[in-house]
């Protein structure tokens, strides 16, 4: 099943070369960690039968963050999409164990726009998506290609189980607002939001990305943010 073309992607896709030893991950690995849009759809087979939890990660850069979850987390099966091949060749080369046959059973990888694959994956059968500083599109003309639209917080509202969570963080403030805005006014998600604790502090388990050290390194303060999908909607 090939994904249908309906978006035109604006960020990179390629960047500096790849050292022959990440090329060998791209041509080699890759092919046994990716999901493609088939599989996608009867994801029942995916992953091992004990792992009884999915989360997805859009957007996962050189995938520290990912990494970091897929080691923390056995019992989750994680799909992290990504169409900057150098960020998915640094994603490989992270997970890679000593023993370079071993993959990690719980992790997927899709290299390329998420909104092609979202769209294959069965409703209510994800428990939490991380978007973590996505693109910021600051100019009001590109504000349009940001991952955050009501066209994909639909998909996220399909693919979350009631109770299921959305996390996004960002250190660009004109986007935090954009995000909230979308949020809510979305009928299916709340915010959980006590006190500034809940945007001023890092997911629990998460650890820092590169984009989040960059802007902490640059003295920019970074917003994190948690919404819960409806049990109910309303
Ligand atoms: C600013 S970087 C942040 C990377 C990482 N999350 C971090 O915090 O270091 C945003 C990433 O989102 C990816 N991205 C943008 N649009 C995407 C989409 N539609 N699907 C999947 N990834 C996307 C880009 O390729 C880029 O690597």
């Amino acid at each position: 099943m090939e994904p249908r073309i309906t978006h035109r992607f604006f960020g990179r896709r390629f960047g500096r070369p790849l050292s022959n030893a990440r090329r060998e991950l791209i041509l080699n690995v890759l092919p046994e960690m990716e999901i493609t849009c088939k599989a996608a759809a009867t994801i029942d087979g995916i992953f091992d039968p004990s792992i009884k939890k999915l989360c997805l990660e859009i957007g996962f850069g050189a995938g520290e963050h990912l990494a970091d979850m897929v080691v923390k987390r056995p019992e989750v099966g994680f799909i992290g999409c990504e169409p900057f091949v150098n960020g998915v060749a640094a994603l490989l080369a992270r997970t890679q164990s000593r023993d370079t046959r071993v993959r990690p059973k719980n992790l997927k990888i899709f290299p390329d726009d998420a909104r092609l694959l979202l769209p294959y994956l069965p409703a209510a059968i994800v428990d939490q998506i991380y978007v973590l500083f996505p693109d910021p599109w600051p100019k009001k003309r590109h504000h349009r290609r940001r991952l955050i639209c009501s066209e994909n917080l639909d998909q996220f509202s399909r693919l979350l189980r009631p109770g299921g969570v959305f996390h996004f963080a960002s250190d660009h403030m004109s986007y935090v607002r954009w995000t909230l805005q979308h949020l809510c006014k979305h009928s299916d998600f709340d915010w959980l939001a006590d006190g500034p604790h809940d945007w001023r502090f890092r997911f629990k388990e998460s650890i820092q990305t590169r984009y989040e050290s960059k802007a902490l390194s640059s003295g920019c303060s970074c917003v994190y943010l948690t919404f819960r999908r409806r049990h109910q909607i309303v």
